[in-house]
């Protein structure tokens, strides 16, 4: 048995005091953004409960889809890593970015100094698709964030990473592999289009063409799931976690997070996802259960 936790979008509170200089452009929106609203819904206490929760589970592994920073400031990187070590080792946590840690063009080679640990492939092969194989398990983290105009959250993984996708897909497939991608934007979401993943027709193409196992996403911040069509009449399941700091009551799902119990094997794995998430009193609990298989 395997065990694989997945959290979401942690939107690490409170946001640092940005420079004058550091708002302009789309930074300025997103602040304004934070000021009005987004300060009271991610709360750094809940994600201390929901962090300290899941390490308590001991899972084998750790995947995070993104969206630890909010606007992207310099000093956002440097916390993100803090709390990404606070998870685990760089062995232990994979993470894929989101777009609000690629708000702003200058971001990427910052997320890549302070996070690259966290997102490299075996090996410490860096770029994206990444590929880690852990136990029966073949992780794939794929990039979607793209630097866009303020009110756009869209992203894109773009020809040549997709090409590389459908390439390890088809590879791993072959060679029995318990295949779980891992993507910030949803592939299926009822989001309006300023929000959406512009190429998910491309993934989903993909994913028909050669198969997963299961499909980990964050981004619309609440408990999504979707079944995908795989070849040969296969179901994928895409699965979406709320955001990790989102305090109850606030809008959308409370802070929660999932873990996969994973066991079985080639044409018979057999997987529970189990929610674990904040209640009303603040206390951090089991909420459903759902099997993903057989
Ligand atoms: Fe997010």
């Amino acid at each position: 048995m395997f065990t694989l936790a997945h959290l979401s979008d942690p939107h690490l509170a409170p946001l640092p005091k940005p420079r004058v200089a550091e708002l302009i452009g789309k930074r300025l929106t997103g602040y304004i953004n934070w000021q009005r609203s987004r300060r009271v819904i991610h709360d750094s206490d809940v994600l201390a409960k929901i962090a300290a929760d899941l390490r308590a589970q001991a899972p084998d592994h750790i995947a995070v889809t993104g969206d630890i920073a909010n606007i992207a400031l310099p000093a956002e990187f440097t916390r993100g890593r803090d709390w990404l070590q606070g998870l685990g080792s760089h062995e232990d946590v994979s993470f894929v970015l989101g777009n609000h840690d690629i708000y702003v063009s200058q971001a990427a080679p910052i997320a890549i100094r302070e996070w690259g640990g966290f997102m490299s492939g075996d090996g410490g092969a860096r770029g994206f698709p990444y590929l880690r194989r852990r136990g029966p398990l073949a992780l794939i983290g794929l990039t979607t964030g793209v630097p866009t105009a303020p009110f756009l959250a869209t992203g894109r993984l773009g020809e040549r990473q997709l090409g590389q996708f459908s390439a390890l897909l088809e590879q791993l497939g072959d060679e029995s592999l318990f295949r779980v991608v891992m993507i910030h934007h949803p592939p299926v979401s009822p989001r309006p289009a300023n929000k959406r993943l512009v190429d998910a027709a491309e993934f989903l193409r993909v994913i028909a063409a050669h198969g997963a196992e299961l499909v980990l996403h964050g981004h619309d911040h609440l408990h999504m799931l979707n079944w995908l069509s795989g070849p040969d009449g296969a179901r994928v399941p895409a699965v979406g976690a709320p955001s990790a700091s989102a305090a109850p009551g606030t809008g959308r799902d409370a802070a929660a997070y999932n873990l996969y119990a994973i066991d079985g094997g080639p044409g018979a794995w057999r997987c529970e996802a189990t929610s674990r998430g904040i209640d009303a009193a603040g206390a951090v609990m089991q909420q459903r259960r759902v099997k993903l298989s057989a």
